[in-house]
């Protein structure tokens, strides 16, 4: 508690330097860390290293989403929303909290951090804020990535009082202009004003937590509003992440449309038309320190698997606990698949997800 106390940082950030990043990120996990959580962080890390198929720890990260529904239309996510009527579909739903509960109450003691956000808007479900409740009770750190359009008063004290350790705001532009461009659905002034509430409530109630951070999406038509994005985002006392836009790099019009015109800002190498650094992977992480669980309870390896189809499931919590999905032949087989890719061609493993995917595979 002594270190916590001697790392605690000033309420908000006036810009979010690498620094500042790591110190967050230390005091985090020394706050939530046990033994129990340690010791299975260094079995997991032991394994991403070895590259093995049966793990001994279970992830320390999860990635949770609450709800896949959503109030805005951002053209590139979640292939736009398009109708769930194929077979196979998961359909659009808001996740069951004893499913959620039942995850904490299994394998939470072993989980530093929960990313309470997948495909969807986290505040239009209500009961997201017991899910940050329950798993901050559990003593586990929670973030959430949101649009912020859609909360009042009453949603923002309910964030202050739940225990939120991270609050991120997704703004990818300066003015309505800008914003909507993306953010199709959204409006640029309700956000502004929703995070100068929050802050005057955060303030009111002197609460140090959720940290706040805005974060920008980079695509062709807003890269060079980056500082004024900055700019903005300090006078609303928060800090502000750049990110780079994922799109179905094969598809040329998708190309056209978001990607910046500079290579330097984005994900993909423009000549190869792949991920950078795609050469130099040898295995996943995701498949070692994180999960993604989908609102219906499916248990996918990663969010980059977005179209909603889920056969590709490696199981479910509804059926199976996660200790019974974690090891199972769907896992195994992932995990062997990437740490041998010439492995792929062969019969083995060529139905997984992990066999289709453009970020490992290109
Ligand atoms: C899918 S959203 C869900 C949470 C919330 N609805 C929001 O927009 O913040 C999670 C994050 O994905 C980002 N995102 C959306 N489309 C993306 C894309 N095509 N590539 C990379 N990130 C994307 C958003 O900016 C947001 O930070
Ligand atoms: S607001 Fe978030 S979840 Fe909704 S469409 Fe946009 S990026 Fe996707
Ligand atoms: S689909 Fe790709 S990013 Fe996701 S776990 Fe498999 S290899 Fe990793």
């Amino acid at each position: 508690m002594a270190i916590q106390k001697l790392l605690r940082l000033p309420v908000e950030t006036m810009g979010l330097s690498k620094a500042l990043r790591l110190k967050r990120y230390f005091q985090s996990v020394i706050h939530h860390s046990t033994p129990a959580k340690l010791t299975n962080l260094l079995r997991v890390e032991s394994d991403l290293r070895k590259r093995a198929s049966h793990l001994k720890g279970l992830p320390y990260v999860l990635k949770i989403e609450s709800t896949n529904i959503c109030n805005f239309r951002c053209p590139v996510c979640y292939e736009s929303r398009k109708a769930h009527d194929f077979e196979g579909a998961r359909g659009y739903g808001k996740m069951d909290n004893t499913i959620f509960n039942r995850l904490v109450d299994e394998i939470g003691k072993y989980v530093y951090r929960i990313n309470l956000y997948g495909f969807g808007e986290p505040f239009i479900y209500e009961k997201t804020l017991e899910m940050v409740r329950y798993a901050t009770d559990n003593n586990i750190a929670v973030g959430i990535t949101t649009n912020f359009n859609t909360v009042d008063e009453g949603v923002m004290e309910g964030i202050l009082h739940s225990g939120l350790e991270h609050l991120i705001i997704s703004i990818n532009g300066i003015d309505q202009d800008s914003y909507e461009k993306y953010q199709v659905g959204g409006d640029f002034e309700k956000v502004l004003n929703n995070i100068r509430t929050f802050q005057k409530i955060k303030k009111k109630m002197k609460k140090d937590f959720p940290y706040l951070d805005g974060q920008f999406l980079i695509m062709k038509h807003n890269a060079q509003m980056r500082d004024q994005a900055k700019a903005l985002a300090n006078e609303l006392g928060m800090g502000m992440r750049y990110s780079c836009i994922g799109i179905d790099i094969k598809d040329h019009s998708q190309r056209e449309r978001w990607l910046p015109e500079d290579e330097s800002l984005g994900q993909y190498n423009f000549k190869t038309l792949t991920p950078k650094g795609i050469e130099n992977l040898k295995t996943c992480s995701w498949l070692y320190r994180t999960a993604f669980i989908n609102w219906d309870g499916g248990v996918s390896p990663c969010c980059n698997y977005y179209t909603g189809d889920k056969t590709g499931d490696f199981g479910n919590l509804n059926k199976q606990s996660f200790r019974e999905i974690w090891n199972n032949p769907s896992y195994v087989e992932a995990r062997t698949l990437l740490s041998k890719k010439g492995a792929l061609g062969n019969e083995y493993g060529r139905n997984s997800v992990c066999a289709r995917c453009d970020k490992f595979f290109g």
